[in-house]
């Protein structure tokens, strides 16, 4: 089957490791499904992926792709939840010691047809197209978490999303106003400023610019950059919620900021089958729709990996099937 995959780890130069091409069809073993897949959105985790992070040298080559929308046998259009753990695991999926996400151990879905146990089907929305529902299970399911799992906002308080453009940003973005936060955006240019206030940011900022207050909660994926800011622009008693570090991990930690004002700082990654479940009524009850900046067939799929890499995003990348 026509497939994008890493073919080899590429620390240094991960487009090199991008191949399209053939790859064998897979069969699903008992207990899981067979998906045809219609669109797949593209992911940071895919670059990682490319070069090598986060699995190990053994698993290549390995099928892209951590989420996606398709179809099955017998026509049923789903989403799919793309944290795969251990059958034996009851409860939170992602703090099942065992669990992957698509393509760390199982293939992806930048194919013709993925596999996944039958659990991580859960049905389309009608309101959503394929495109737009394969944003769903990675960059916004890990928003919905950050947002409503791990950062106990009210409606009416202030929120800081540090980066407007990327995938988990515009997330958070569309999710937070919808949720009747007050929300705060830095971007690195004025073009992605404008794309974060178009999307409902009230207010937007250069990055590391001076905030007119202190807020109640950052929401961090970038990590070094943008870390110290983050810290800085918390009130005493606020909380950075932090799942990526797109510029680096090692930042300074501000140690002194963090007793003194009692901050908080919490992890948080992807998110469970039934956060993924309300994420897609909230957005159905909404009217949200996921931003996409780029759309392509899956056969051009180099150009979406280039821009990504390149930070040239206005929201999701997504791959489409003819
Ligand atoms: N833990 C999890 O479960 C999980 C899930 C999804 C993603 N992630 C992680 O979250 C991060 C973002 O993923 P994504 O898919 O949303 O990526 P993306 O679409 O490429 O977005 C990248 C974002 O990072 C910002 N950015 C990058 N470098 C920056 C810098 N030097 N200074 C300021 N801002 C910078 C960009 O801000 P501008 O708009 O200003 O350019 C943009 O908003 C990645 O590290 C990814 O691995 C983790």
């Amino acid at each position: 089957m026509f497939a994008v995959y890493a073919a080899s780890p590429q620390p240094d130069n991960p487009l090199a490791a991008l191949t399209v091409g053939e790859r064998p069809t897979p069969e699903a073993p008992e207990g899981w499904v067979s998906v045809s897949v219609r669109a797949a959105s593209l992911n940071m985790h895919d670059l990682w992926t490319l070069r090598g992070v986060g699995i190990k040298p053994e698993q290549f080559p390995m099928i892209l792709g951590c989420d996606g929308a398709g179809v099955l046998e017998d026509g049923s259009e789903v989403v799919l939840h793309s944290v795969i753990g251990d059958p034996a695991w009851s409860g939170d999926e992602t703090l099942d010691p065992r669990r992957t996400l698509l393509t760390e151990l199982h293939q992806g879905t930048f194919a013709d047809t993925v596999i996944v146990p039958k659990r991580n089907i859960l049905p389309k929305p009608s309101s959503l197209s394929f495109a737009e529902a394969a944003c769903m299970g990675t960059a916004w399911l890990t928003a919905y978490r950050m947002l409503f799992v791990k950062s106990g906002l009210r409606p009416g308080q202030t929120m800081l999303v540090q980066g407007a453009s990327g995938g988990v940003s515009t997330a958070l973005i569309q999710l937070g106003r919808a949720a009747g936060y007050r929300v705060w955006v830095t971007g690195r240019s004025e073009e992605k400023r404008a794309l974060a206030s178009s999307l409902g940011a009230h207010d937007v900022f250069e990055s590391g610019a001076r905030l007119p207050e202190r807020v109640d909660a950052v929401f961090e994926t970038v990590g070094k950059a943008t870390w110290s800011h983050s810290m800085k622009a918390l009130k005493p008693g606020g909380i950075i919620v932090i799942s990526g570090s797109t510029s680096g991990p090692d930042a300074n930690a501000e140690l002194q900021r963090l007793f003194f004002l009692q901050l908080r700082v919490v992890g948080s990654t992807m998110g469970t089958r039934d956060e993924l479940a309300d994420l897609l009524k909230f957005c159905a009850l909404k009217d949200i729709r996921p931003q996409i900046g780029l759309t392509l067939p899956l056969a051009d799929a180099v150009k979406g990996f280039e821009a990504m890499q390149a930070g040239e995003t206005a929201g999701k990348i997504v791959f489409t099937h003819a």
